[in-house]
């Protein structure tokens, strides 16, 4: 078997291309369980050896309904992704073949098409997001969370800014880890193929936490949809929990409580955690209009830490105005009010229970003092 296009393009000395699903078959050991790394409501993903390295290959689940040609405007849009926090596309295998099938108790056969829709990518040792959401006093310390809250948005950005691809299915079980804990994006795209050919699926319920309310009410996809999973990302990631907590100060709490058993308290890290639950609350407004674009969330980050990027575009939304402390309750009492009028508008009170919820956290108290 022939392996080494695909080694090749591995260690980045060709581009992806086309690949063989005899060579696909062959580096998975035809798709055995032992090799199985991972499923969704989507595909399979299987872990794929190579002599120099490993590969994840994503077997789509029901070709027959994904229509050809946005299989491979999915395929041109992989192939013309780089970026460190994007997980890098390798290659794809578009395969149909005739099968005959013997009829029980006849000479007859009959004759049947099987499709195989493959895509291949780096292998990401650390797995999913998912098995690393902790509340504020175990798991991933600080420094590791705000980093991979810092990398999912360079990688959203360029998909939205450089590429102007949704998403659409933004949630921590699509997000990997590398070995060194840097996030990359996967799963993008292929998620619009889902919606157009099925209906919301079971298996589609665990993305429900994450949708914005204007997409899962009336199926309007915008850069905007994609910021509210963000934002219920990010303060998953710095909480535990979907919904944002009724008190905020009790997470910088929690944190310093964490920070000074482990002597890494520094006003610094205070100003990161605001920071993020700020972000994080206003990408979850109900209003999308009222949303920061992700490149407002780059500009204020990088603002915070004091790099002077400029990518601010323009926008309906400023959001370098909202300063991390007192602006937070006001925010909130928008925002509540704005559900109001919207679930009156819609009439639709079957509303994400984990955004309920979270309209009901208050901001961090203006009087509250981190460090005493
Ligand atoms: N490149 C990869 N490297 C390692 N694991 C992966 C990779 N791609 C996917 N997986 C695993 O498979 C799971 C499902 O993959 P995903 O692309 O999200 O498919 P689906 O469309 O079915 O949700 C991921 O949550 C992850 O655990
Ligand atoms: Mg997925």
């Amino acid at each position: 078997m022939n392996h080494e296009v695909l080694e090749r393009i591995l260690e980045g000395r060709e581009n992806p291309t086309n690949l063989s699903l005899s060579l696909l078959k062959d580096i998975t050991e035809n798709f055995s369980e032992d090799r199985e790394i991972g499923h969704g409501g989507f595909a399979t993903v299987y872990k794929g050896v190579l002599p120099n390295g490993n590969v994840a290959v994503k077997r789509i689940k029901s070709s027959h309904s994904i229509k050809e040609t946005l299989f491979y405007r999915e395929v041109d849009s992989l192939l013309n992704i780089e970026h460190k926090n994007v997980v890098r596309f390798l290659g794809f295998c578009a395969s149909t073949d005739q099968i005959a099938i013997k009829i029980e108790g006849s000479k007859e056969r009959i004759y049947a098409e099987v499709r195989e829709r493959l895509l291949c990518f780096e292998y990401i040792s650390n797995g999913s997001l998912r098995k690393y959401i902790t509340d504020e006093l175990r798991g991933l310390e600080w420094n590791t969370r705000y980093e991979i809250i810092r990398g999912v948005c360079e990688g959203l950005c360029h998909l939205h800014k450089e590429k102007q691809i949704y998403h659409m299915d933004m949630k921590p079980d699509n997000i990997l880890l590398d070995n060194d804990m840097v996030p990359k994006i996967t799963d993008f795209g292929l998620s619009r193929l889902d919606e157009m050919t099925q209906t919301m699926s079971k298996d589609r319920l665990g993305s429900l936490g994450y949708c914005a309310p204007e997409y899962w009410s009336q199926g309007k996809m915008s850069f905007k949809s994609d910021m509210y999973s963000l934002g219920v990302i990010i303060i998953e990631l710095v909480t535990g929990q979907k919904a944002l907590p009724i008190n905020n100060n009790k997470v910088l709490r929690r944190w310093r409580h964490r920070w000074r058993k482990t002597g890494k308290e520094t006003e610094l890290v205070y100003q990161q955690v605001a920071k993020c639950i700020e972000i994080g609350l206003l990408c979850q407004e109900i209003d999308p209009s009222g949303r920061p674009f992700i490149w407002d969330i780059i500009d204020d980050i990088r603002q915070a830490e004091g790099v002077n990027g400029s990518i601010r575009n323009d926008s309906e939304y400023k959001f370098g105005q909202a300063s991390s402390y007192a602006p937070l309750d006001v925010l909130v009492s928008y925002r509540l009010l704005s559900l109001v009028v919207f679930l009156c508008y819609t009439q639709w009170w079957s509303y994400s229970p984990a955004s309920l919820g979270s309209c009901l956290g208050s901001g961090v108290d203006p009087q509250f003092n981190p460090l005493h």
